[in-house]
């Protein structure tokens, strides 16, 4: 990646106010988390019929429990890099900053980040099906599986969005607004396949903001990067940051 392209992209986030980032799972990669549909991604190796749907909970709640039970291991033995550390000093660096994440493994948050939009939810959650009731659970290995509601003694499934289920309406309200406002929005680590997560920069480049995609390979939104900055996260952010000042 040339210095100058980075130097491009970093004046036109200098003078910005109002930035938006959305992270899919490449951000993560470097951490040690599978992605989803690179050539070891998790989509290459399972069916996400039979582990990410309403239905394949309903045919086998163990199986689906043991799968994230699975996922949840190798997160908990991993933390955050120098990608997820840039994204959580920006929240103090710009005016209005956003992050908008499609990722469910917490590392945000383990970074720093405090303000953080979780379009899919997070994989430490549970959530009681009968009573919408939300609850972290960081126990590692999860026992018993399938776990069980405290309060009503119903399954619990995991507080992440399946293929078929739609966002929560309020954070994805508050992602299409922030992005519509956006004077610069960064687009790293994501395949772009996945809507309405992909959709969100759209709107941001509809509305007239720079956009800056941070990936080692190019995606559906390509062509509507100003600056595409081919690389890993954790040595572009970093680079983009030190260029900042
Ligand atoms: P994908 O696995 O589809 O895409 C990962 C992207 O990260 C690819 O474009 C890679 O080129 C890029 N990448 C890989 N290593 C990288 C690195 N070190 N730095 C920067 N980029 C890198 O993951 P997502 O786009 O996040 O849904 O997938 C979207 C959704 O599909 C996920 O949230 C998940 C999945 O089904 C749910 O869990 C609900």
């Amino acid at each position: 990646m040339a210095n100058d392209d980075i130097h491009q992209a970093a004046a036109a986030l200098r003078s910005a106010r109002r930035v938006v980032v959305l992270t899919g799972a490449g951000i993560s990669a470097e951490s040690g988390v599978p992605t989803f549909r690179g050539p070891e991604g998790l989509w290459r190796k399972y069916r996400a019929e039979d582990l990410a749907t309403p239905e394949a909970f309903a045919r086998d709640p163990i199986l689906v429990w043991e799968w994230y039970d699975w996922r949840r291991g190798i997160i908990a033995k991993v933390g955050p890099n120098p990608g997820h550390l840039v994204l959580a000093r920006w929240e103090a660096r710009f005016p209005a900053f956003t992050l908008i994440t499609q990722n469910v493994d917490g590392l945000h948050a383990l970074a720093g980040s405090q303000r953080l939009l979780e379009l899919h939810g997070n994989i430490w959650k549970t959530r009681c099906p009968e009573e919408g009731r939300i609850v972290e659970n960081r126990n590692v290995p999860l026992s018993p599986i399938p776990p069980r509601c405290a309060f009503c003694g119903g399954l619990l499934r995991p507080h992440i969005v399946w293929f078929g289920e739609g966002l929560d309406p309020g954070v994805l309200g508050e992602a299409y607004a922030a992005s519509a406002q956006a004077e610069v929005m960064l687009v790293v680590g994501t395949s772009a396949l996945v809507h309405p997560a992909a959709s969100l920069p759209l709107a941001a480049a509809e509305s007239g903001a720079t956009i800056i995609e941070i990936n080692p390979d190019p995606t559906p939104l390509t062509p509507y990067a100003d600056f595409p900055l081919r690389g890993k996260a954790g040595d572009i952010l970093p680079r983009l940051d030190a260029a900042l000042d």
